[in-house]
Formats: C-alpha cells, structure tokens, sequence
C-alpha cells in the first residue's frame, strides 16, 4: 500500500485476512455484505481494509455517518471515489465534470423533480402499473426481480424521457442500456478504462443511445417550429435550461443526464420494489390492513392522486423497513482529499471512506431486533442512523420521486392482486453482484386476482 491511513492518537484497527495480492479485493468483491459485517465486527465504528492497493476506512454508525456526509468535497470527494462512472455518463457530466458545472447539473436534475413535476408523474406511473399487469389473467407465478426491472425501467423513461420516447422504447434502446450497465463491474472500481469487451460495448452503446436522444431532440425542435406546445418532462428541461454563463447543455452533456438519472434511480426503485413485495408476502398477518388502507385510497373509483400517496402509513412501513434490511447502495465512498479527522483518528489524503447503510442498519442501539422486518417499527430519533438516501450535502435528489413511484406502483398492486411467496421465506436471499443489493435468482411470487376486482 502507498498510502497509510494513519492518525495522531489511535491507530486505525485493520481488518485481518488481507492477500498478499490485493489485499482484501477479491473478499469484498465476492461478498461484500459478509466482508463489510466482519470489518465492523472485528474493527468496530472506524475499520480499514486494502482495496486492491487502495486504503479503504469503513465508517459505521450516526456519528460517522454524520461527519461523513457534513465534510465539504473539496476535503472528501464524490468525483474521485466514483471515477467508474465517469464513461458511463460521460466526460463533463457529474462526476466526469468540474464542480461548479456539477453543482448546476445537478440544479437542473432538481427541476424535474420539483412539486408540481411529481403531481403528474403519480399518474404516469399508475398508468404504467395498469398497462404491465393487463395480461396477467387470474393468477400465475412470476419472478419479481425481472418484473420490476421491466416495469421501473418503463416508468423512469417515461418520466424522464416522455411518452413519445417510452413507446417507441424499442428492444435496440433496452440492450443498449444493458450494455451501459453492463459496463459496471467491480473491477472498475480499480480502472474503468482497462481494455474489456464489455467496456468496449458500454462506449459503443453511449454513443448509440446519444444518437438516439439527439433524433428526439431534432424531432421535437421541429415539432416546436411547427407551433407544437412542448412536452412537460425532463427532456424538455434539458433542452431548455440553460448554465449561468447562458450556455446551453450539448447533446453529449443531455445524454449524460439522461443515463445519470436512469441509473440513479433505476435499479435502486426497482430492488427496493422487489424487496417490499418479498417482505409483504412474507407477513400476511398485515395483509388485511395494508389492502384495507390502499381500497380507502381508491373509495368512490377516482385514480390514484399524488395528494392520496401521502395517506398510507402501513405501506409506507413496509418500504421503510425494506429500504433498512435491504438497502440497495452498500459502498457510499469518498476520496480523503485532505486531512480528515474523526474523534481521535486522522485519515489521510489518498485513502477512501465509505459507509455502508446494511452493516449500519443493524445497530441494536437504535433499531431493536434489528434482524426483525417491523412495519410499524418508529423511525430511529436520530437522523444519520438510516441512511438509504444517503444523507448531507450530497443526499439523494431522487428519494421523494422514488418513494412516490413505489408507493404508485404497490397501490395499483395491491389494489388488484394478492401475493404469495413459492419458495421458503429464508430463499430469497440478499446478493450484489453489481454493487447493487437485490433478491437472488429466482425471485419468484404467485399472484391472485383479488375476488371482486
Ligand atoms: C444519490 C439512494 C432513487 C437520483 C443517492 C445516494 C444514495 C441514493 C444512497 C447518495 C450517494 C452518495 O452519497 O454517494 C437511492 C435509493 C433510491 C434512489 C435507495 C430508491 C429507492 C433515486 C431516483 C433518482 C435518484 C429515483 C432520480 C430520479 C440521485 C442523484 C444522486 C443520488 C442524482 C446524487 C446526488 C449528489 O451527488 O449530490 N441516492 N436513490 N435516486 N440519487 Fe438516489
């Protein structure tokens, strides 16, 4: 290792088992949850580990978690922990940008999130749930890992991209998506320009899909000149927002937001979606109430509103506590850029931090039996013990949106079909394959149209 984490009065505790090759690479790749459990478990609040060459400290708990997210960026960075992004999204687009321009991007982004944006998407989203489940018939078996990956990928494009894109979303722009996620391994995470198939096929495919998003933003332009009123969505906003300086974005720069946003917010809804399905088949002893509150929603036959999204406490528990055991991002990382002291350890420039919100979830001292799935458990009084948005300056833009699309996507579930688990409670088990936690293969539920519906 060139670089120690070394500090003033304590040693940071190290984490045993670390190859000669490596370090502890090939452990936390493999099986991250179970590495990251055991460095908290042997090291405690502040552990380090040998990421490949790359000192790494694991922070766990409120009071880590809280000077993580309240150091500025210039002192822990986003952009040099998640460098792996950068060909995914694009140079000049978040990570890949200077901050200043960073910081307007992400500025933009917010605008397509803003209030009157979300009352519309609820109904998008609902519409997008009725249109998916239109051929299940009475009853059947399905695997829910495909099913809302399927369905969260058709609600972000048409949230983000408009309707006119998301029918035309044709099966060149699904595997062209694939091959950009497919362009995320972990051995990015070491270099995400090394010559590989698969990051070869992620550059093709970004190029494609900016050839794709520029036709529609030609398209529209034309649309416009003919005196077409322009479409309400995020595209829109893209096209028409401007930085301080006047410029406008570039289509390069539209495309990059357009993947940021889809891989922000899709594998991320879709597995917390798969993992409050599981959770709910796994409790029927709450099915009574929990259909009971959403059939309230929908008395007198009106359509799922954003206003009536606000009223469903038993749901909202339920994703509560599916986004505590099963957060989907488990490695939140920053380069130290300078010093970086926590109570009585001094972190150097070079190492990383990250936090990991799965080990963190699982303190007794703020979530009793924290192994138990309670829907109705209180949320923890202090507000950096849950972190599954994240938290600080740098907290999830997307979290009210994603909230809102699951709650959408389970009202018009639940308010149709009642689910049952095929498999014993304990097989669907917890993976991340791609840095991503979600329900191992098959993730199979059977569904029952409910009588009377
Ligand atoms: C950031 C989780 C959905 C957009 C984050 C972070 C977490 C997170 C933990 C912080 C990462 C860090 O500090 O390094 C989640 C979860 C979601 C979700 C669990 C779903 C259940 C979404 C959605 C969108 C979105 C739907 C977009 C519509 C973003 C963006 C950031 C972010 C743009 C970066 C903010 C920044 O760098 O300042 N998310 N997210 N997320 N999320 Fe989400």
């Amino acid at each position: 290792m060139s670089t120690q984490a070394v500090n003033t009065s304590k040693t940071i505790p190290v984490a045993s088992g670390a190859q000669t090759e490596g370090g502890h690479y090939l452990e936390f790749i493999n099986t991250p949850l179970a590495f990251m459990r055991r460095v908290f478990e042997e090291c405690g609040e502040v552990g380090q580990f040998d990421m490949g060459g790359l000192p790494t400290v694991l922070m766990i708990g409120p009071e880590a978690h809280e000077a993580f997210f309240r150091a500025p960026d210039d002192q822990l960075s986003a952009s040099e922990a998640y460098q792996m992004m950068v060909p995914v999204f694009g140079e000049g687009v978040q990570y890949g940008a200077e901050p200043h321009i960073e910081r307007q991007q992400l500025k933009i982004q917010y605008q397509g999130l803003k209030h009157d944006k979300m009352s519309s998407y609820a109904g998008v989203v609902a519409q997008e749930v009725i249109d998916f489940t239109k051929d299940w018939g009475d009853e059947g078996e399905m695997d829910f890992y495909e099913a809302f990956t399927d369905l969260t990928l058709r609600t972000s494009t048409h949230c983000l991209l408009g309707s006119v894109f998301r029918y035309r979303l044709t099966d060149e722009f699904a595997d062209l998506y694939r091959d950009l996620e497919n362009g995320i391994d972990p051995s990015a995470l070491l270099d995400p320009n090394q010559q590989k198939e698969t990051f070869k096929k992620r550059d093709i495919a970004r190029e494609r899909l900016q050839e794709l998003i520029t036709e529609e933003i030609h398209r529209r332009r034309d649309a416009e000149a003919k005196g077409e009123e322009p479409l309400d969505d995020m595209l829109n906003i893209y096209m028409t927002a401007e930085y301080e300086d006047g410029r406008k974005l570039t289509e390069h720069e539209i495309t990059g937001l357009v993947i940021w946003f889809m891989f922000a917010g899709h594998h991320t809804s879709s597995n917390t979606s798969a993992w409050t399905l599981v959770e709910i088949a796994r409790h029927p002893q709450y099915h009574a109430e929990l259909v009971g509150e959403i059939d309230k929603l929908f008395d007198g036959g009106q359509e799922l509103s954003f206003n009536a999204l606000r009223e469903i406490p038993l749901l909202e528990g339920f994703i509560r506590e599916a986004l505590r055991l099963h957060p989907p991002l488990n490695a939140i990382s920053r380069r130290v850029m300078k010093p970086f002291q926590f109570k009585d350890y001094l972190i150097e420039p070079g190492c990383n931090v990250m936090l990991c919100p799965w080990v963190a979830h699982k303190l007794p001292e703020y979530f009793p039996n924290p192994e138990t799935f309670d829907p109705k458990r209180p949320a923890p009084d202090n507000v950096f013990a849950a972190i599954p948005f994240g938290g600080g300056r740098r907290k999830c833009v997307g979290n009210a949106f994603a909230l809102l699309q699951v709650k959408a996507i389970f009202c018009e579930l639940l308010r149709n079909f009642e689910f049952e688990l095929t498999m014993p409670a304990e097989d669907y088990q917890e993976i991340m394959p791609a840095l991503i936690l979600r329900p191992s293969d098959p993730c199979t539920l059977r569904y029952k149209r409910r009588k009377g519906v």
